[in-house]
């Protein structure tokens, strides 16, 4: 099992010479399946080199705040974007000094100030230096703000002494940032969640069905069972692997959805992100439609209502706490208030779909969730993986108020 299949770690690498545990860590890293971008700081070029980093990321090690052409690749705000975690690994005295102080004059501090993802942070240093006022004051700090501490381990030190200080091994780092992945937030629940396109029959061998890709359905479930929910995901037809821990149920038609979703039913939360086709053809023809023609150029299906699957599970007498999408391509607040109140919803999240950097099949995504109330809270344009994460804590959330 790949604990962070396609997350994305961001692993800074400071100054101590346990930095020449960060290569072992980044394939540590990579075997659970993360994609790892470094970035040094000054300190840490002078232990270990980018290059070894580079071989081992596969990727270009990230240097210098102030740099035209590696901003060019992938600038500061975008790889603090970009992160699902950053991780600091080796995190030295002086650097857990300047995050404390939100420093920002150079890479790795800016980053950590302008990333909204978890920071964990792995201290490394000799005992005495852990063990000061000063560095136990900063790492409390830190610690209060939200960041994770990593140990420090004890034992020997490369300088001779014994103590707290050693960094964690690159096994233990490696675990430790898979649990930062996992929260308690739906412990308990059981979640259904309905993704990707539905395809309806005209023929044996034609369809109609739409753009979904079903990534924001599996990345939801993903997070779901993350937050320690038992996840059914019922999916439409899509090229995605099934996220561990996961009852994944493939349907074809969004009548054969609903009987999926209302046989997994009674379920605590429901979140409907598939694309269900609102119309299917009234006739499924036995034989291949042939080209007729006595009716000119023109073909004409005669289209009938498929059932409203979310509407139809919200309007139950056992109604889960109910999560809509709404893809529109204009009007879209005036349209997902609507359909909130049309569906009987708790929440509606909206997105454009006109956006093609947001849109379906598209790696990312931006939101923003209407109530009940209709007070909106808005998520910045992030991966998928992200977005889904900070939407299952934010039901979560509501879902306990409920
Ligand atoms: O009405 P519209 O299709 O725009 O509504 C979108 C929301 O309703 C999505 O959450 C979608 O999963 C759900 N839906 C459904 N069954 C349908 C149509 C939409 O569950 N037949």
């Amino acid at each position: 099992m790949q604990r962070l299949y396609r997350k994305r770690i961001v692993l800074g690498v400071g100054g101590g010479i346990a930095a020449y545990k960060s290569a072992e860590l980044v394939r540590r890293l990579r075997d659970q399946g993360a994609d790892v971008h470094v970035v040094m700081t000054r300190g840490g070029r002078e232990f270990i080199t980018p290059l070894t980093l580079q071989a081992l990321s596969g990727h270009p090690v990230h240097l210098d705040l102030l740099d035209p052409a590696a901003e060019a690749a992938m600038g500061h705000i975008e790889l603090a974007r970009w992160a699902d975690l950053v991780l600091i690994a080796p995190a030295t005295a002086d650097l857990m000094a300047r995050l404390a102080q939100g420093v920002a004059d150079d890479l790795l501090t800016t980053l950590v100030l302008a990333t909204d993802a978890p920071i964990a942070l792995a201290p490394a240093m000799n005992q005495a230096m852990w063990r000061d006022p000063a560095t136990q004051a900063n790492a409390q700090l830190l610690g209060e703000r939200g960041m994770r501490l990593l140990g420090p381990a004890a034992g020997s030190q490369a300088c001779g002494d014994v103590g707290l200080g050693r960094m964690l091994e690159a096994d233990e780092l490696a675990q430790c940032a898979a649990d930062c992945f996992q929260s308690q937030a739906l412990t308990g629940k059981h979640v259904l969640i309905t993704a990707g396109p539905t395809q309806e029959n005209i023929d044996p061998v034609r369809y109609i069905t739409n753009h979904s890709s079903g990534k924001m359905g599996f990345a939801l479930a993903e997070a779901a069972a993350e937050a320690g929910a038992k996840v059914t995901l019922i999916s439409g037809p899509v090229h995605l692997p099934t996220p561990d821990r996961v009852t994944r149920i493939d349907v074809v038609s969004a009548r054969d959805m609903l009987a999926a979703c209302e046989a997994a039913m009674p379920c605590d939360l429901l979140i409907a992100a598939a694309a269900v086709a609102d119309y299917r053809p009234e006739v499924v023809a036995q034989h291949k439609l042939k080209k007729d023609p006595s009716s000119g150029d023109g073909l004409l299906l005669q289209m009938v209502r498929n059932p409203d699957i979310l509407a139809t599970l919200a309007s139950r007498a056992d109604r889960p706490f109910s999560v809509g999408f709404a893809a529109e391509t204009e009007n879209l607040l005036g349209y997902a208030s609507r359909k909130l109140q049309d569906k009987n919803l708790d929440l509606i999240v909206a997105n454009d779909v006109a956006n093609p950097s947001i849109g379906f099949n598209s790696e990312e995504n931006a939101i923003t969730i209407i109530d009940r109330d209709l007070q909106q809270s808005s998520f910045a344009q992030t991966s998928k993986g992200k977005i889904a994460r900070q939407l299952v804590d934010f039901i979560a959330d509501r879902l306990h108020r409920a």
